[in-house]
């Protein structure tokens, strides 16, 4: 238990990027009702997820993390969970395949629903317009009603990540992630060079599988083939959602955030004394925190202190997203601030949130060079500081949106109006995400390399 602790107590903190509610009752009678349902997972989960990050942190494990920036109540289908599902495994086949140790697979998926804006309001045609902050909150469409912060949002929210998270469980242990099924994932992707690479490595991971068939290894091991771990998370935002969800686990009496395996805390919500860290002190889910160009040395050593008072190694995941070119002036300061704390973290790079430009078509974009050019940048730094790359923050879809720019398939800026369908930031499409893979791929086996080299 942390000390002195309660589910609500961030109520007497400085809270941003809250909404305020216009209907008190009706948002404490939602509250009431949110706080009998069952949460959307358990504590063991929870712990079983942050004993494997903390194998991350010292290099045999990697995470995995990615998803919707906003998941939308509009494109909740099977179909979309499933093509993202389906990608992130590719990804991980991918990245197992290169690295030689285990993927932590963790979705920003069933709970990513609220964002933070960087502005409460917008002018559109001349109207001023409440911001729309995520489906959990308000609504995209511009009227003042749709934005008007509406609480029972938050029930259909908890719906839709209950079902979702069937979902992920149903394709994680009923077949469809088995491994035996490596080549059936590309089906209804474009060809394209990675997608070839990618069947190539199928076929080598296919023949291994026959090997150990007709060898006899896989009696015992066969049920640890035919399904994966996959994990849920998303930024704590909506407090009041969150506050409602949390629960007493009945094993060690510690608290659970129930809303999903991993929570973590924004780029603008860090705040050491506001009330997103408050929140998230006192749960014992596995945290995230988001680092950007202004976190301070002294913020950090702070929020490492709070978040994590007993330096429990998995409990803290550092998210690194400061943007192309703007790492090594970044990055190198807080790994040294986190070697000078004997801190236990797992660095993690999100290549997407520090690179979001306007394209000269006016849409908000990522240029997929930036993508990958961050995520070098990342790996070079952890390198010559000698501290472990532990995972990769991804905005990505299995669909084939067009809303970040480049890659094989080129899209270019006249292109992004065609498919263009995301709730909030420009995600990756699935080829864009697969190739980013190979990326990824390359550096960690470069790096097992060198390892090698090390110890001969
Ligand atoms: C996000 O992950 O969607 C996000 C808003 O990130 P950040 O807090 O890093 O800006
Ligand atoms: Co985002």
């Amino acid at each position: 238990m942390t000390k002195g602790w309660t589910k609500a107590a961030w109520r007497a903190k400085p809270r941003v990027q809250m909404p305020e509610y216009p209907d008190a009752a009706a948002l404490s009678a939602v509250e009431g009702q949110l706080s009998k349902y069952p949460p959307l997972v358990f504590a063991g989960e929870a712990r079983r997820l942050k004993k494997q990050l903390a194998l991350a942190a010292e290099g045999k494990a990697f995470l995995l993390q990615g998803g919707d920036c906003a998941e939308s109540f509009a494109e909740f289908s099977a179909d979309n969970i499933r093509d993202t599902f389906r990608v992130m495994l590719q990804m991980a086949v991918v990245l197992t395949y290169a690295a030689k140790v285990p993927v932590i697979k963790v979705g920003r998926m069933a709970g990513q629903f609220a964002k933070p804006r960087s502005a409460p309001t917008e002018v559109i045609g001349g109207v001023e317009y409440p911001s729309y902050r995520g489906d959990i909150i308000n609504g995209f469409e511009t009227t003042v009603e749709a934005r008007t912060p509406d609480p029972h949002r938050m029930l259909q929210a908890y719906t839709q990540a209950a079902a979702s998270l069937n979902l992920l469980r149903a394709f994680s242990t009923g077949g469809f992630a088995d491994i035996h099924r490596v080549h059936s994932w590309t089906l209804g992707f474009a060809e394209h060079d990675k997608a070839e690479r990618y069947r190539e490595m199928a076929n080598r991971i296919s023949d291994a599988l026959d090997f150990m068939n007709a060898a006899g290894v896989n009696s015992d091991t066969a049920n640890e083939l035919s399904r994966v771990d996959f994990y849920t998370s998303h930024e704590a935002l909506l407090l009041e959602y969150e506050e409602a969800l949390c629960r007493v686990d009945s094993i060690t009496g510690q608290n659970v955030a129930g809303s999903g395996h991993m929570i973590w805390i924004g780029d603008r919500t860090r705040q050491p004394d506001g009330a997103h860290v408050e929140f998230a002190r006192g749960v014992l889910n596995p945290i995230g925190l988001k680092c950007g160009p202004t976190t301070t040395a002294e913020d950090l050593k702070v929020l490492m202190a709070k978040l994590n008072p007993e330096n429990e190694a998995g409990r803290l995941t550092l998210i690194a997203r400061f943007g192309a070119g703007k790492v090594g002036e970044h990055l190198p300061r807080l790994i040294r601030t986190v070697q000078s704390e004997g801190a236990n973290v797992v660095w993690s790079c999100d290549p997407m949130h520090g690179n979001t430009i306007k394209s000269s078509s006016g849409y908000k974009t990522r240029p997929f060079d930036s993508v990958l050019r961050e995520v070098r940048e990342f790996f070079a730094i952890h390198k010559a500081e000698g501290t472990v790359p532990g995972g990769v923050h991804f905005e990505m879809t299995g669909q084939d949106v067009t809303e970040c720019t480049g890659g094989l398939r080129a899209v270019s800026d006249e292109n992004l109006a065609d498919r263009y369908h995301t709730a909030c930031d420009p995600r990756l499409n699935a080829s864009q995400s697969l190739e980013l893979a190979f990326l990824v791929a390359e550096e960690l086996s470069s790096q097992r390399e060198a390892a090698r080299r090390v110890a001969l």
